[in-house]
């Protein structure tokens, strides 16, 4: 069964949260707040470790009761059931959709074409587990005999962020092996990392689904290359391995075929690191770690599939999100995490959410009149605000943000944690109330100098309070953000699974790069054409 395909502006639902925009769209938080002493606890769910508290959001209780019903007319509860079942719900590439397949438990049943596909999933986990422990060890050697040191993870978008971010963000949990990344074409990328390896103590990791990824093979090459320099061609089984669907690819490349790590085309490229692609986390993290950052993702799964909607975290986060993208016209969301670890975390949900939702056509294959997918960004707290919160809580833009924070340490440091926690907390009350006049005036601020120092307040926060960073908190909080994707995308009526936006330019850039070798241009644009003719010339 295909999604269903409903137009969300047609629904009874849109219809009454249009009138209703219309009545509390000046509302101030402040006042809902001073109204309703449960207010707080009525806009909070407590699940497992996780505190979400979302009352300070420009909503009532008549707005909630409207959202939740906007997700029952779009059809929201079998197109959950679609996707967790396996049905081709990823239609325009005809494929499943079954990252949660991954990190189910061995005893699941997973379908695609009538075949369950959990045993394949737990042979990998397994060549997973024993590779890992091998090379952690120290009982995998390099060609030299020494056990390996470095790791070099190659791949790019979603055969990068994912493994990249969680490395960053376990890196409490790490072991004795460095791990790097290599993504970008940029030569320089590539050649700063090869600085620091020494041949006989690195191995490689290529990762690549397609396996033809321009990117990704150029950085590739250029390290095999560089690796025979010292070595000869019958290392590059110890030293290179390789996660992909396109088994033929990368034997052409010269990997072995026991060094393969296979993944599966209904496993979308943005929400593969539960599978063979997290294998530089694994290798990083260590094998039990790994586990349990999938356990965690198969937690809030189950949430997911069966809480009710209204105490649903994904569920709730996508609807206050449509709240404010699609009636308060709201451009942007911003992700503020307070922890350093989670460094790389907008990085990484910036491919999740925009290259899953940025779409303009929907699912009948029509034009669509009405806003789609956010504009993601962010930082970590508390850094982030000594940069641009300036314009969140006084600038003219409606930024609703997400502040996520933890509740104890790693290193239990209390007095720097009582310090991050107060600024966490601080911040969301601040956009909450803003200042008025009658305060900045009682704090004996000249005159000229007031209306600078006045707060509009009323800027909407979620607050995602999590008790501890763990490996397993870390797999829940990554699939909240890939549920609330999917939630927004069935909401909007497109189809969250496809990237074709990102082919055009890729095209056109492997027509130009045949361009650099001769004399004459091509047809262009005249900027394009001078461009082109400047590098040319200079380079
Ligand atoms: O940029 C488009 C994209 O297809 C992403 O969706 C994907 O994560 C990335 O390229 C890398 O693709 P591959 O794993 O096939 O090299």
């Amino acid at each position: 069964m295909a999604l269903p395909s409903v137009n969300p502006t047609k629904t009874t639902s849109w219809e009454k949260l249009k009138t209703h925009f219309e009545e509390v769209q000046s509302l101030k938080m402040k006042e809902l707040f001073a109204q309703d002493p449960e207010r707080a606890n009525k806009f909070t769910i407590k699940w497992e470790d996780f505190y979400l508290d979302f009352s300070k959001n420009r909503i009532t209780e008549e707005t909630f009761k409207y959202l939740l019903e906007l997700a029952y007319d779009v059809n929201l509860k079998e197109a959950i059931e679609s996707q967790f079942s396996g049905e081709k719900i990823n239609e325009t590439e005809g494929r499943a959709v079954l990252h949660s397949a991954l990190r189910a438990p061995e005893s699941a049943v997973v379908e695609v074409d009538g075949v369950n596909v959990i045993p394949e999933v737990y042979k990998v986990k397994r060549k997973i587990e024993a590779f890992t422990n091998e090379v952690v060890n120290g009982e995998r050697k390099g060609y030299t005999g020494k056990p390996f040191t470095h790791i070099v993870n190659v791949g790019i978008g979603g055969s990068d962020l994912g493994p990249a971010m969680v490395v960053d963000a376990l890196e409490y949990y790490k072991n004795h092996l460095t791990t790097y990344f290599v993504s970008n074409v940029d030569g320089d990328h590539v050649n700063e990392v090869i600085k620091k390896l020494d041949p006989e103590t690195t191995l490689f990791v290529i990762v690549s689904k397609t396996f033809t990824t321009q990117e990704t093979i150029s950085n590739a090459n250029t390290i095999k290359s560089w690796f025979l320099e010292s070595a000869s061609e019958t290392d590059i089984a110890r030293h290179f391995v390789a996660v992909s669907t396109n088994l033929d690819a990368v034997s052409n490349f010269g990997i072995d075929s026991n060094n393969i790590f296979p993944m599966w085309d209904w496993v979308g490229g943005r929400f593969s690191l539960w599978s063979a692609v997290g294998l530089s986390i694994s290798l990083a993290v260590g094998y039990d770690n790994y586990a349990c950052l999938l356990e965690g993702a198969h937690k809030m799964d189950e949430h997911f599939k069966t809480e009710d909607f209204k105490s649903n975290i994904p569920v709730v986060l996508g609807l206050i999100s449509i709240w404010y993208n699609n009636f308060f016209n709201a451009e942007s969301e911003a992700i503020i995490a307070y922890s350093q670890y989670l460094n790389q975390f907008a990085t990484y949900l910036q491919q999740g959410i925009m290259e899953s939702n940025g779409k303009s056509v929907d699912r009948n294959g029509d034009v669509i009149d009405y806003q789609t997918g956010t504009l993601i960004w962010g930082e970590p707290g508390t850094n982030s605000q000594h940069a641009f919160f300036q314009l969140i809580h006084q600038g003219t833009k409606l930024i609703p943000a997400d502040f996520i924070g933890f509740v104890k340490s790693l290193h239990g440091n209390q007095d720097h944690q009582d310090k991050l926690t107060s600024n966490f907390l601080a911040q969301t009350e601040a956009l909450l109330n803003g200042k008025t006049e009658a305060e900045v005036v009682a704090e004996g601020t000249s005159e000229a100098i007031i209306p600078f120092k006045v707060f509009q307040g009323n800027k909407p926060t979620n607050t995602i309070f999590i008790q501890k960073l763990t490996p397993e908190s870390l797999g829940k909080l990554i699939a909240m953000y890939e549920h609330k994707i999917f939630v927004q995308g069935v909401i909007w009526n497109i189809f969250s699974y496809d990237q074709f936006g990102v082919e055009l330019g890729k095209q056109l850039a492997s027509k130009i790069l045949q361009e650099f070798n001769k004399t004459s241009i091509e047809a262009h644009d005249a900027s394009t054409v001078n461009l082109l003719k400047y590098y040319k010339e200079n380079s």
